[in-house]
Formats: structure tokens, C-alpha cells, sequence
């Protein structure tokens, strides 16, 4: 780019494209999302987590024998290192578990020899390592924080079901463990969402992959980001019963408050992951005895489509995975750990499609400030 190129300002950088992905594709007006140019309620229907992050990592679905071989990649690093379960069992049992997460995730860094190692091959074994010991990192913090001894991973398990059964010291049962596997899908990647793009920077400056994965995760952690599904169900216990959903959102919309779970930066159509999640959500909360929760959350949606629609504003993604993650027993505090988990695909895959063919990102400030100011020394103040 030439130097003469002006700058625009672009609060938010809504409408500025700062990098190319082959990874997911969005069209907010259609309220479509593809991985790899495949739909995304395809996926969530027909494939699993390892099979969509093999689609996201190499542009292809894979054949049987190389999503096996995968898998068992996979397995063979979901134990943790030595030191690690030392590391957790000595942090505060009331820390935040997005805190935890992102703490330990970068202390996975001191136990890898590759950590600084450069190039795509290496990359794309810390990338194996990090998804693959980060459902450990949650499950067993929880645990430690909840007072329970570690559960060793199954390497029998796929990665949600190995989640499920480090968390809970059981066996899921193929339903709740597919409930699992498909929010894992529908979260694995999203364009250059604020912690892909954080994620990006980070490694467009030629630091490491685990570096640019804590900041992706530090990023995630807000409520305008993958901590809003925590704040749906805060809302959803807030409002306790169905009849008090039309006096507690007419309130907060009078206030000016956003309602969590909706709105979108991109898609200004229905979600298409929260189209998927919505049914889906329905069986999974009828399964486990909370359909009240779900009721609550249809009586939101209706409101809010009656109110806010017009602006294009409907439920996305964290709306329905809240109700989700709760039905299938999941803490509150867990749920952006969850995304975090699911999501550490699209962050290790964007960072490598960075590196190839890097270029520094670092935008520019308008400075707004004064100028020709006076240095006035101290005692003149
Ligand atoms: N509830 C009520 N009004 C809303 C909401 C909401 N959730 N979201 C946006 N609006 C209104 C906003 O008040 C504004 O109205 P007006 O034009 O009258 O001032 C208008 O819609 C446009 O809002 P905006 O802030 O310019 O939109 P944005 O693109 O900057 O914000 C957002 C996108 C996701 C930050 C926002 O919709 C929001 O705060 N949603 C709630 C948090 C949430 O659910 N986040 C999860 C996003 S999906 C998962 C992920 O990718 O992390």
C-alpha cells in the first residue's frame, strides 16, 4: 500500500476489512454462515467438532482415514503436562474461571519446548496441543475450585465427551455429549470476530501462537462478546418466571439497557447458528426437564421481535446456547469457557493464515489533543 493512501476513520472498524480468511464465510443481510463453503446447519446436523476443525484447518472434509488419524492426534495430547494440575490446584478456588482459563492457557506455553518454535508445521502442532488440553484446563479447575479430585482424561472419548466426563468424574450420555459436540460446532469460527482480530495482532507482530491464544481469550471474555451467554442466563434467573419476562424487558428497553444474546455486529438477519440452536435447544431443554427456561426464552424472543426487530436485531448465537449449556448441567460461569474451548479452532486457524504472507496490523489514531502546549515545570502546576 502506498504511503499516500488516506486513512479513514472507522470507529469500530465495522466497515473496514482487515484481513482474508478461507475459513468462514458471512453474509449478515442473508443470515448465512458457511465454514469452507459449507453451511453451517449442515454441519451442526451431519458433522462433529474434530471433523469441522479438520474442515477449518485444511479446507477440506476429511476421509475416514484421515479424521481418525486426526482424532488420534488429538488424544494423544489431550493429557496435561506434568505441573500443570500443580499450577491449578495453587490457584484461588474463587477465580473467575475465564481468568483461570486464560492463565493457564498461557502457563501451557512454559511446558512446550515449541513454544517459540516459527513455521506451519510447528504451528499446527501447538495448535493440536492447545484445543486438545484446554477442555482439561476447565474441567479440572472446576473441579479443584468445587473441592473434587482430577479425573485423567479417556482417550476413547471425542473431545466433548471427554470434557463431560473430566467435569463431572461420569460418563455422558450420547444425547447431552451431542448437545456438547454441536455447540462446539457452531462456535468453532466466525470471521474476524474482536478476539480472532485480537488473536491476529497479536501474532501479526511474529510472537507465538500461545500468546495470540491468551489475548483471543482475554478478548472473549467481555460481555459484548462470548461473555454474553453468561449474561443471558443472569437475565433468564433475574426474571424467574414467564409472567415477569414482558414487565422485565419492556423495563429494559425503557432504560435504554441492551438485552443480552442479541444484536449482532454482522448479522442484521436471524443468527443462523441461533436459527440451528433454537430447535435444538427445545429437545435438549425437554430431555433434561428445563422447558420452563426455554418458554422464558421464546416469551424474550417474541418480545424483542415485536420491539427491536425493525433494527435488525435478533438472537444470536449466545441466546439459545445458554439455555443449552444450563439443560445439559453446566455452571453459569462455565459458559464462555465453553466458547473459548470451541473457538480456540478459528483462533490457531486464523493465526496461521496470518503468518502466511504476514504483514504487521497496526492501524493508525486520529489524534484529537491539543498541540504547541507549554511544558510547565512542576513547582508552576
Ligand atoms: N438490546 C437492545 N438494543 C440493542 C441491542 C441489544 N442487545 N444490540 C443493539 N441494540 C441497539 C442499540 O441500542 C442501537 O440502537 P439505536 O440505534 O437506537 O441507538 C442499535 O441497536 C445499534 O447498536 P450498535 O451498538 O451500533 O450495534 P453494534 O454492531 O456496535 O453492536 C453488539 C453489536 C453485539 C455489541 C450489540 O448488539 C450488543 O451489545 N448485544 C448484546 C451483547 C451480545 O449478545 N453479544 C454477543 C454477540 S454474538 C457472540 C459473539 O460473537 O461474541
Amino acid at each position: 500500500m502506498s504511503l499516500a493512501t488516506a486513512p479513514t476513520f472507522d470507529k469500530g472498524l465495522a466497515n473496514t476489512i482487515a484481513a482474508e480468511t478461507q475459513m468462514s464465510f458471512i453474509d449478515g443481510g442473508k443470515g448465512v454462515l458457511e465454514y469452507v463453503g459449507i453451511d453451517i446447519d449442515a454441519l451442526a446436523r451431519n458433522s462433529t467438532f474434530e471433523e469441522t476443525v479438520y474442515l477449518l484447518w485444511n479446507r477440506r472434509l476429511p476421509s475416514r482415514t484421515e479424521l481418525e488419524s486426526f482424532t488420534a492426534d488429538l488424544r494423544a495430547e489431550y493429557e496435561l503436562p506434568g505441573g500443570m494440575l500443580d499450577l491449578i490446584s495453587k490457584l484461588p478456588r474463587d477465580a473467575t474461571p475465564m481468568h483461570a482459563l486464560r492463565t493457564l492457557v498461557s502457563a501451557l506455553a512454559l511446558h512446550d519446548a515449541e513454544a517459540d518454535v516459527e513455521g506451519a508445521e510447528a504451528n499446527e502442532r501447538k495448535a493440536i496441543r492447545l484445543l486438545a488440553k484446554t477442555p482439561a484446563l476447565i474441567a479440572n479447575f472446576d473441579r479443584f475450585r468445587k473441592g473434587k479430585p482430577f479425573v485423567a482424561s479417556d482417550t476413547s472419548l471425542s473431545m466433548a465427551a471427554n470434557f463431560l466426563w473430566m467435569l463431572n468424574g461420569a460418563k455422558p450420555t450420547d444425547a447431552v455429549a451431542k448437545a456438547l459436540d454441536v455447540c462446539l460446532i457452531l462456535h468453532a469460527d466466525h470471521g474476524l470476530n474482536a478476539s480472532t482480530f485480537a488473536g491476529r495482532v497479536t501474532i501479526s507482530t511474529l510472537s507465538d501462537l500461545y500468546s495470540a491464544i491468551v489475548t483471543a481469550i482475554g478478548t472473549l471474555k467481555g460481555p459484548l462478546h462470548g461473555g454474553a451467554n453468561e449474561e443471558v442466563m443472569i437475565m433468564l434467573r433475574e426474571i424467574g418466571a414467564i409472567e415477569q419476562v414482558e414487565p422485565y424487558i419492556m423495563a429494559r428497553l425503557k432504560a435504554k439497557d441492551r438485552i443480552m444474546g442479541f444484536g449482532h455486529r454482522v448479522y442484521k438477519a436471524y443468527d443462523p447458528r441461533a436459527t440451528y440452536l433454537k430447535t435444538f435447544a427445545k429437545q435438549v431443554a425437554t430431555d433434561t426437564g428445563n422447558l420452563s427456561l426455554y418458554e422464558m426464552s421464546r416469551r424474550i424472543e417474541e418480545i424483542m421481535a415485536r420491539e427491536v426487530a425493525a433494527k435488525g436485531i435478533y438472537p444470536n448465537v449466545d441466546f439459545y446456547s445458554a439455555t443449552t449449556y444450563h439443560s445439559i448441567g453446566i455452571d453459569l460461569d462455565l459458559f464462555t469457557c465453553m466458547f473459548a474451548m470451541s473457538r480456540i479452532a478459528g483462533w490457531a486457524g486464523h493465526c496461521i493464515e496470518q503468518l502466511d504472507g504476514n504483514r504487521l496490523i497496526r492501524p493508525a489514531a486520529a489524534y484529537v489533543g491539543p498541540h504547541g502546549q507549554p511544558y510547565v515545570a512542576m513547582q508552576e502546576r
